[in-house]
């Protein structure tokens, strides 16, 4: 079915005091993400894709181990990636729910080295791509990281949170600090609550 670009949950400048701008979320979400919308109703239309639904779409177009993927793949896949993206950051939702915090503490020592974990990840996916809190198959809480547009709905995860680390998301605010933005991210933009929802 045709992807629809969604309105953010939030003002375009709910979020500039936490550190992500009006002009990022107008060029990230008004332009970049429409952009992905746009190029994949063009790329699905008169396929045997027009008509399923995106998480379809995007398992159903993933080739594991590609070098490069499909432009139905990629678009698809970033749309679905942005919606979460957005749903996920807020400017609520800054206490994490216990049943949140247990999860990270028993998986990964305690928030903090789930934040260390993730940030690091982020920092070393090399090129364009996302780093990602999944549920796996087993239950396990795990991070992982992803080039380009791939998602965790390819390797069967549940995605739990997930951070955009395309130059695009942080080069207005950070410039060419990754880093900051990933810390920044994980310390002021996550919606904590939106992430417990997702468990
Ligand atoms: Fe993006």
């Amino acid at each position: 079915m045709a992807f629809t670009l969604p309105e953010l949950p939030y003002a375009h400048d709910a979020l500039a005091d936490l550190g992500m701008s009006k002009e990022t979320l107008e060029f990230h979400h008004d332009i970049h993400h429409k952009a992905y919308v746009d190029n994949g109703n063009k790329l699905i239309a008169g396929t045997e894709w027009e008509d399923k639904d995106l998480e379809n779409i995007v398992k159903g177009t993933y080739k594991a181990g590609a070098v490069a993927q499909s432009g139905i793949f990629n678009n698809a896949s970033q749309h679905w990636n942005h919606n979460l993206f957005w749903e996920i950051m807020g400017p609520t939702g800054k206490t994490m729910p216990a049943e949140l915090e247990k999860a990270l503490v028993d998986s990964f020592g305690s928030v903090e080295k789930f934040k260390e974990e993730f940030a690091a990840a982020g920092a070393a996916q090399f090129g364009s791509g996302w780093t990602w809190l999944v549920k796996d198959a087993s239950g396990t809480l795990k991070i992982t990281k992803t080039e380009n547009g791939v998602n965790p709905l390819c390797f069967n995860e549940t995605a739990l949170l997930g951070c955009d680390v395309w130059e695009h998301s942080y080069y207005i605010d950070f410039r060419n600090k990754r880093p900051a933005y990933l810390a920044n991210f994980l310390d002021k933009l996550v919606n904590w609550e939106a992430v417990a929802a997702r468990m």
